[in-house]
């Protein structure tokens, strides 16, 4: 990261905004507008006025403009501008033992709309990434099945394919949050997530091709990595939406997320996603694998452990302003932005509150609403520069409402790692830092 920060010194706007003090001479610029423009629509107050035409950003020639740029032959696998090199996958140094097992997380503050870039998916690996080379690739179909059937990845291309965008979670995302405000950053608190367009065949499609037996209700679904991950799936949900995806935003899968083969699993929690995916065995029951039995089950305080807990179930978060992204501007406009997700379906509804849950605004849900997939919200206000304590609900398409972590804790109580699905809250001070807390 030596270069990053290295970087962060050349770059003004960018020291401006990680050092979270608002530029004096915009603020000015912003106040002047404000007493010039009274009553002017809201959107007009963001403009610089033209007596900053003695901006050197104008009357300056730059290099860009003076010199020619790279040409067609320079860029022939395209990467972010670099200016835009902090925005990267990060790690949490104590959760991070040994980097083949372990997470690094998405740079949510960073992003807008519902697509997560190729490149920032957190990935999240028990053995490392797999360096899988896809002539060599081959799922197996067997068990309770009439056929028992081999594919090579051009087999599989040779079905009938679908395009879906889809969520994936997983089941820890925001684990180190369930006894308190811990990690400062919408990346680390909730950047276990990433949302894309996976092509691929439905696993209905191939299970057909195979005959699954009446007998066969489950579906073990096994990874060719080191780890030789495995979850049991049930048939229902197996014949419902999931599908084995080669290829997501367009391009194939990569390697981090399981070149060339993937299982999707919507809505459900993100381990039974199975990666560089070789093996789909039919049975009768679940196979009570390690994934399924001391890991990704949630103790409860009776001492009870709740098993099989798939769903990942309605969800919020505020991604601007938040610790990583203060607000640099001072008051006036401010764009609150965040995403919402439901493992049921599509979200209906996200409320707004900037007093710690006191009182709601319903934000507005922006972009496509798609089953299983992130929504993008907005709610624009005019901030007077007091402090904050933001907080976002979502409500999905059957009524589910994200409860607040107390709530949770009370159902649950303090063991949990996993399904954190409570209410975050951001502490936005006068001069636009913001912390990670939790309202009583
Ligand atoms: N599949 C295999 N074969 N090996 C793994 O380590 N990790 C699982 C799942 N599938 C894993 C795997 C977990 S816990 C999660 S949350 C998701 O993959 C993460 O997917 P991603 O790395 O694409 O974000
Ligand atoms: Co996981």
């Amino acid at each position: 990261m030596s270069s990053l920060s290295g970087r962060k010194k050349s770059i003004p706007q960018l020291a401006e905004r990680t050092s979270g003090v608002a530029n004096p001479s915009r603020r000015q610029l912003l106040t002047t507008g404000l007493a010039v423009g009274a009553g002017a629509a809201m959107a007009g107050l963001q403009a610089r006025p033209a007596a900053a035409a003695g901006d050197p950003a104008i009357t300056e020639v730059q290099d860009w403009n003076r010199y020619l740029g790279d040409g067609v032959d320079a860029r022939p696998y395209g990467t972010p501008s670099q200016y835009e090199e902090h925005v990267v996958r990060r790690n949490v140094a104590w959760l991070t033992a040994d980097p083949v097992s372990s997470v690094n997380f998405t740079p949510l503050h960073e992003l807008d709309g519902i697509i997560t870039p190729n490149g920032l998916c957190f990935e999240r690996h028990h053995a490392g990434i797999a360096d899988v080379d896809p002539a060599k690739h081959r799922l197996m179909i067997d068990g309770l099945v009439d056929t028992p059937l081999v594919f090579t990845m051009e087999d599989l291309k040779r079905f009938p394919r679908e395009n879906k965008v889809y969520f994936l979670e997983c089941a820890a995302n925001s684990g180190m949050e369930w006894r308190g405000a811990q990690l400062n950053g919408c990346q680390f608190t909730h950047g276990m997530v990433h949302c894309v367009v996976y092509t691929g065949v439905k696993l209905r499609t191939i299970l057909e091709e195979a005959g699954v037996k009446t007998s066969g209700k489950w579906l073990l679904a096994e990874g060719a990595d080191a780890s030789a991950m495995s979850r049991s799936i049930p048939m229902e949900k197996a014949l419902d939406d999931c599908m084995v995806a080669f290829k997501m935003n367009g391009e194939a899968l990569r390697p981090e997320q399981g070149y060339p083969l993937r299982l999707v699993v919507p809505g459900w929690e993100g381990n039974m996603w199975v990666k560089w995916l070789r093996r789909l065995e039919v049975g009768d029951k679940p196979w009570h694998h390690r994934e399924e039995t001391s890991k990704y089950t949630d103790l409860l305080a009776n001492g009870k452990a709740r098993r099989f807990t798939w769903v990942m179930d309605v969800k919020s978060v505020i991604t601007n302003p938040s610790p990583q992204a203060p607000v640099t501007h001072g008051r006036g406009p401010l764009v609150i932005s965040g995403l919402a997700w439901s493992g049921n379906g599509t979200v209906k509804r996200v409320d707004v509150s900037i007093d710690g849950g006191r009182n709601w605004k319903t934000a507005r849900i922006d972009g496509p609403s798609l089953d299983k997939a992130l929504h993008r919200f907005y709610l624009d206000i005019d901030w007077d520069g007091s402090e904050l304590l933001l907080q976002s609900r979502a409500m999905d398409e059957h009524g589910y409402v994200q409860p607040t972590k107390n709530e949770l804790r009370l159902a649950r109580g303090e063991n949990s790692i996993y399904h954190n699905n409570g209410i975050q809250t951001w502490y936005v001070k006068a001069d636009g830092v913001v912390e990670n807390v939790e309202v009583s």
